[in-house]
């Protein structure tokens, strides 16, 4: 069985992250999403929430598997005898991180292979973070996540107040 690991933060999953996921179904024969837990950063959801949401996002796929890991992230990997990262690319401001990540995880174990698919243009600008960033302003970010995400996120903020 082909089968991929996509790991990611995933604070929360956005229809660029669904739009990887996909187009790497199509490519493996099992996909698992993997929930990173990451000590630097303090996300809006706990990493349960997180796969939640994931686990919505996701259900018109049959070969995904939602999962979460603390810890590195090819001891995941080795752990399941997988051999493929799939990662996906957006603009080249990517590919420094992207490139230095997949060196180090090369360097750590030199027979899993980063697989990079290259994100639509139409969501070439899109992060969890920006997500955030526009909801907190009260800005509408339906066209970046799905309803339930979109729900999620304005709950964390205390619901969706009226604009002046
Ligand atoms: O969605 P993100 O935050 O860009 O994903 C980054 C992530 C979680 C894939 C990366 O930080 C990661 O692999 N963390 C696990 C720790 C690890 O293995 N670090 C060494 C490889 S760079």
């Amino acid at each position: 069985m082909n089968i991929a690991v996509y790991p990611g933060s995933f604070d929360p999953v956005t229809l660029g992250h669904i739009d990887i996921i996909e187009r790497s179904c199509k490519v493996f024969d099992k996909v698992i999403v993997a929930v990173m837990f990451n000590k630097n950063k303090k996300p809006m959801f706990d990493v349960g929430e997180r796969m939640a949401l994931l686990v919505d996002a996701t259900k018109h796929l049959e070969n995904v598997v939602i999962d979460s890991h603390e810890g590195l992230l090819i001891d995941y990997l080795i752990e399941r005898d997988i051999k493929v990262l799939v990662k996906g690319l957006r603009a080249i401001s990517d590919f420094e991180a992207e490139f230095q990540m997949a060196s180090v995880n090369r360097k750590l174990c030199s027979d899993i292979e980063t697989v990079f698919i290259m994100t639509r243009t139409e969501y070439m600008y899109l992060s969890s973070s920006i997500v955030k960033e526009v909801a907190s302003f009260n800005g509408d970010i339906s066209d970046f996540v799905t309803e339930e995400v979109k729900m999620a996120v304005e709950s964390k903020l205390g619901g969706k107040h009226e604009r002046d």
